[in-house]
């Protein structure tokens, strides 16, 4: 059976974008993924957290799309993320409207990944930075997949960009056809190793 995939993206400026722009263009050809672009449907910050809840039991993949902002996400991410994961649904006493289900991110990030490392100009690996979602996503119960990681934006050709779409149109089908979880992800920090492409 396809997975079901919500993907909650969230950029502050996409008329601005060069990168995700493209990206999302994918989202809206496939019948499997609904897509929420938090700032079109949200820009005062008014999140329907029922309607949002109702997404989530509806969707077993979860995915958080986004630019990298100040190693983090963008604010109205974290929003959806305070605002939706409610306790007592989410997580803590009879929490468990999300248990089994399964989270990744797929982020966009202008430093290189060799920034992102203990000699480089950030210090710590991305997979560091992005502790506080995969921790969020286990403490709902939910198996938390490595990222889909695009480093380097402000040097992308076009071509370059072109690249990377068809890349993560190829990982949507990959996810739409069952997400390979246990062993098949276990240990690989990004999802593009797991594609066997070059980052
Ligand atoms: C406010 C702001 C904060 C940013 N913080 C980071 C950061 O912490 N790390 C990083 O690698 N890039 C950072 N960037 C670069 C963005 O991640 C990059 O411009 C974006 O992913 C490019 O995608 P787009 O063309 O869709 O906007 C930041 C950009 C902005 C505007």
């Amino acid at each position: 059976m396809p997975e079901k995939i919500l993907v909650i993206f969230a950029h502050p400026l996409l008329e601005k974008s060069r990168v995700n722009k493209q990206l999302i263009r994918f989202y809206k050809e496939r019948g499997n993924i609904t897509l929420q672009d938090l700032y079109e449907l949200y820009p005062d910050f008014n999140i329907d957290v029922e309607h949002q809840k109702e997404l989530l039991t509806e969707h077993n993949l979860i995915i958080l799309h986004h630019p990298l902002y100040w190693y983090s996400c963008p604010p109205l991410m974290k929003q959806w993320i305070d605002m939706v994961l409610e306790v007592g649904w989410a997580y803590g006493p009879g929490g468990d409207a999300l248990n089994g289900k399964q989270m990744m991110q797929v982020i966009t990030s202008g430093a290189r990944k060799a920034a992102y490392t203990e000699s480089g100009r950030n210090h710590h690996s991305l997979r560091e930075f992005l502790l506080p979602f995969e921790q969020t996503a286990m403490l709902c119960g939910m198996t938390y997949l490595p990222p889909y990681v695009i480093h380097g934006t402000h040097r992308l050709s076009n071509d370059d960009i072109r690249t990377y779409s068809e890349e993560l149109s190829a990982l949507l089908d990959l996810l739409s056809a069952g997400v390979p979880t246990g062993e098949a992800t276990t240990g690989a920090d990004y999802f593009n190793e797991l594609l066997k492409e070059d980052l």
